[in-house]
């Protein structure tokens, strides 16, 4: 696995190659992101992941300092996997003092974690967009596990006209079905169990909705009761619920009774810890 630090390193290593598959991640590796390594390796044989802790996509109060930093583990991880290259750059090599900043639509961004997280998603957008033009990758694999960052990205594709194919990838979990994360690290075992009750509570939801007749729907407002009612069962498992909402897949707003392809989406604090976690349906 070839160690690329400078730009200039990764334009080098890029020119040898005709088409390449590319995975940004901050690092702290787990099976999500090497069910990504694995999908980017069925589109291209050479591939080219990036860990950087982004600052610009953390906000007061958040994460940054204490986000878990595993260099060595990582490097072991991707070079078991047959990864090709490894970009690891600074916040120096990336931003100047007065970063230049993309800004997402608000339609998609003022709500959901966009709301929560002020200036989130234009620290991400901004930084994928530096190493779309940096790596100038053919495809790119994103997780669906922070969807509306999937949402924002394939969204800024478009807009801004990159020629790379974006490849969403299916949500990797635990046994006991909890998404994987690298902030799962900061819960303690009983955090852990009560964290259980996430990905239950959307697989709940979801068998509910699936078993609701059309006129439930467009009558009795069901989606909103539904919401409403799952909301207090978290709450009452130990959670703070940011949100606990059924959206449209394709848009991200509220689901209406003739949307078909759905996602439930929640963010839940359990003790200090914010956590996501989604599932699909189409009904
Ligand atoms: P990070 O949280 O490290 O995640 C990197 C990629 O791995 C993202 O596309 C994320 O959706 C995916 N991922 C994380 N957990 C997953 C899981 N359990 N199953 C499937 N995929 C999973 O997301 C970021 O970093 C950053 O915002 C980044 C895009 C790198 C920009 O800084």
């Amino acid at each position: 696995m070839e160690i690329l630090k400078s730009i200039e390193d990764v334009r080098s290593w890029r020119a040898l190659h005709q088409e390449v598959a590319f995975v940004p991640t901050m690092g702290n590796l787990h099976a999500g992101h090497l069910s990504l390594v694995k999908r980017a390796q069925e589109a291209s044989k050479n591939v080219i992941v990036s860990i950087f802790v982004n600052p610009l996509q953390f906000g007061e109060g958040e994460d940054l300092d204490s986000y878990p930093r595993t260099l060595d583990a990582d490097m072991e991880k991707l070079i078991d996997a047959g990864v090709s290259a490894l970009f690891l750059p600074t916040a120096e090599i990336l931003y100047e003092d007065d970063p230049f900043i993309i800004q997402p639509p608000q339609s998609l961004i003022a709500d959901l974690c966009g709301k929560d997280r002020p200036g989130h998603f234009e620290g991400v957008a901004t930084v994928v967009a530096k190493f779309f033009n940096i790596v100038e990758p053919t495809y790119a694999c994103f997780g669906k596990k922070d969807y509306q960052q999937l949402r924002v990205i394939e969204s800024m594709v478009s807009a801004l006209n990159f020629d790379i194919k974006i490849i969403p990838v299916a949500i990797e979990r635990a046994d006991e079905g909890l998404a994987l994360s690298s902030r799962n690290g900061y819960l303690s075992n009983k955090e852990r169990a009560q964290a259980l009750l996430l990905s239950q509570t959307l697989l709940a939801m979801k068998s509910e909705i699936e078993g609701l007749s059309k006129d439930q729907k467009i009558v009795t407002n069901s989606y909103q009761a539904l919401e409403v009612k799952m909301t207090a069962l978290l709450q009452a498992g130990g959670f703070i619920v940011d949100y606990l909402t059924i959206r449209a897949q394709k848009t991200l707003k509220k689901a209406l009774a003739q949307d078909k392809d759905l996602v439930i989406l929640v963010a839940a604090k359990v003790g200090k810890t914010r956590l996501l976690d989604n599932v699909e349906l189409n009904i």
